[in-house]
């Protein structure tokens, strides 16, 4: 698999989370959500998405695409920096909101609910971004040896983790949500 597959592959399990997410928060009933699931959600989004799949694109193949002429503010890659910023906002609120839950201030459902479904929105239109428009021009702009060279220095991007034992442990939380809520 070259770096962007694998980028691309993360994009698929972050989908099914959404999924996952969506289906968890259409419930009304409030005392049926399951908030140990939610904070799973929260675990794989702040680890997974977020530490191990935005920093390799941060770290690396925006890092290459810059050194191949394009520029880090005002173009393609600005917009995609700062919709990762604003994602990380949406899970900071939520992840105080489930603090103040869990505290019995149940009033404060609202605050998760809305902070977890933009997040999905905005990373649904973000991964459709990367996916149709700058992977693909990644493919065009990047020479085939920095390709190749990209999965290695995807390790260098998440080296406070093992990488397949952080990758496994995700997978699994994944898959095991999916069968709980029937995605
Ligand atoms: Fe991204
Ligand atoms: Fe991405």
């Amino acid at each position: 698999m070259n770096a962007i597959q694998i980028l691309v592959k993360e994009h698929d399990s972050i989908l099914q989370m959404i999924d996952v997410t969506q289906s968890i928060l259409n419930e009304r009933d409030v005392s049926k959500i399951n908030m140990n699931h939610v904070e799973k959600i929260i675990d794989f989004v702040k680890n997974f998405a977020d530490k191990y799949h935005h920093l390799k694109e941060e770290d690396v193949l925006f890092v290459e695409m810059e050194k191949h002429g394009m520029p880090h503010q005002g173009g393609p890659i600005g917009v995609m920096l700062n919709e990762h910023d604003e994602g990380r906002k949406y899970i900071k609120n939520a992840t105080q909101a489930v603090e103040i839950f869990k505290s019995g201030d149940t009033l404060i459902y609202d605050q998760i609910k809305d902070n977890l479904l933009n997040y999905c929105t905005l990373l649904t239109n973000h991964i459709y971004k990367e996916n149709n428009i700058l992977y693909p021009m990644a493919e065009r702009l990047l020479p085939a040896n920095v390709k190749s060279e990209m999965s290695n220095n995807f390790k260098k991007a998440n080296t406070s983790t093992v990488d397949n034992e952080y990758h496994d442990k995700y997978l699994k939380m994944v898959e095991e949500l999916s069968t709980l809520y029937n995605i």
